[in-house]
């Protein structure tokens, strides 16, 4: 097989330290199993990068990545040590975060977070029935709220407008929610294997083992909730086995909190995923736990990015307490994903996945270091 090359961006806040743990056990794993396995590091800090140079990344730092198979990375965000959060967001050449960037640059037009409370997780929610909750939410990631187009006139003056369009595509709606069904069923089968089957009526009285619901808000947002609720009732008939719903958004948000485990596979638009999946995070044990990915299911030219949901936490960086349990979890799935070129990353995915969980559900969210949680899945992973 061909050595499969990541790059690894540790970012800046506690990206470093969770980083670190995730190289720790991917060393483990590549001596474990022989993996033809390699990485680079990129230490491309926004904020002292900035300092220097006067933009948060390296200009070429796409055409640099481009040329790897995953990009793996820790957080983003620290402002610096001047402590001042809009001095990063002000500045013209960072006008665009890194990942931002990436996302569009490398066309990762999926983005998978999913929220299963794990045994030894944080449970937020009393109702003995969050144990199930198990839902992927699958949030568009290429277009919509997010094309930054729009601009401000007369700024400066109080008669000022800002303008921020949205854009949505049929190319883009279609194949965000064709990969929702496409997930909805793999997740049934897997379900399937595991005897842990579960059930989900069609508005006609039909079972199905699997369900996507589609969210919008398109008693107010009227073109594009019109256009996404087309689009979604055209690809549910080629998946007679998945049962459909559709939420507004401002429901769903009611509905995660009030009956979250009635979900199983969400489809949303780019920022309404994004709030979703922040709430999701804490509804599955929290920001310390929630894995993210960026795909380009497409494109095998493109690199994938996995980066935790979680932010830079300058508060709680250097001092080596930051929980790489969702940065571990996240390299899991990366794993996982490049595992379609080479299956032994499959199966070393899988059983950094197992460990991360089993040593979860051992000392649930217990305060430990970040060494000391990396020590225990090493040892897991090892023996
Ligand atoms: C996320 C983050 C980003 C987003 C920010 C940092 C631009 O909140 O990955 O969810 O809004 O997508
Ligand atoms: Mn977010």
């Amino acid at each position: 097989t061909q050595t499969t090359r990541i790059a690894v961006t540790p970012g800046d806040g506690i990206g470093p330290e969770v980083v670190a743990a995730a190289i720790h056990c991917l060393e483990a794993l590549r001596a474990k199993h022989l993996l033809a396995l390699e990485w680079t590091r990129f230490p491309w800090p926004s904020h002292a990068w900035h300092e220097e140079h006067g933009e948060s990344w390296p200009t070429d730092a796409l055409a640099q990545l481009k040329a790897y198979d995953a990009i793996l990375l820790g957080a983003l965000g620290d402002p610096g040590p001047i402590n001042d959060p809009d001095r990063y967001l002000l500045s013209d050449s960072v006008s665009l975060s890194p990942l931002l960037e990436m996302r569009k640059g490398f066309d990762q037009w999926v983005c998978e977070r999913p929220a299963r409370l794990l045994p030894g997780a944080r449970q937020y929610l009393k109702d003995d029935r969050a144990k199930d909750i198990d839902m992927l939410v699958i949030r568009e990631n290429s277009e919509g709220e997010y094309v930054s187009q729009g601009g401000r006139l007369r700024q400066g003056t109080t008669d000022e407008v800002a303008t921020q369009m949205e854009v949505f595509t049929h190319r883009a709606t279609e194949r965000i929610i064709r990969y929702g069904f496409e997930q909805a069923r793999k997740r049934a089968a897997e379900r399937a294997k595991h005897e842990r089957v579960r059930t989900f009526k069609t508005l006609d009285g039909r079972s199905c083992e699997s369900q996507v619901c589609v969210i919008t808000k398109r008693n107010a947002l009227r073109h594009w909730g019109d256009l996404y609720t087309e689009v979604f009732e055209a690809v549910s008939k080629d998946y007679p086995d998945v049962a459909t719903h559709h939420e507004l958004v401002d429901a769903a948000c009611m509905k995660f909190v009030q009956c979250p485990w009635a979900f199983d596979v969400v489809v949303a638009s780019n920022l309404q995923g994004d709030i979703l999946t922040d709430l999701a995070a804490v509804l599955s044990g929290g920001m310390g736990v929630a894995p993210s990915c960026n795909l380009n299911p497409t494109d095998t030219d493109m690199p994938s990015m996995f980066e935790p949901t979680h932010g830079s936490a300058p508060d709680i960086a250097g001092k080596g307490i930051a929980d790489p349990t969702a940065m571990l979890f996240t390299t899991a799935r990366m794993l996982e994903w490049l595992g379609q070129k080479d299956s032994k990353l499959a199966v070393a995915g899988k059983e950094l996945f197992d460990a991360v969980a089993a040593d979860l559900t051992e000392k649930g969210s217990e305060q430990r270091d970040t060494q000391e949680i990396k020590d225990a899945i090493c040892k897991r992973l090892t023996s």
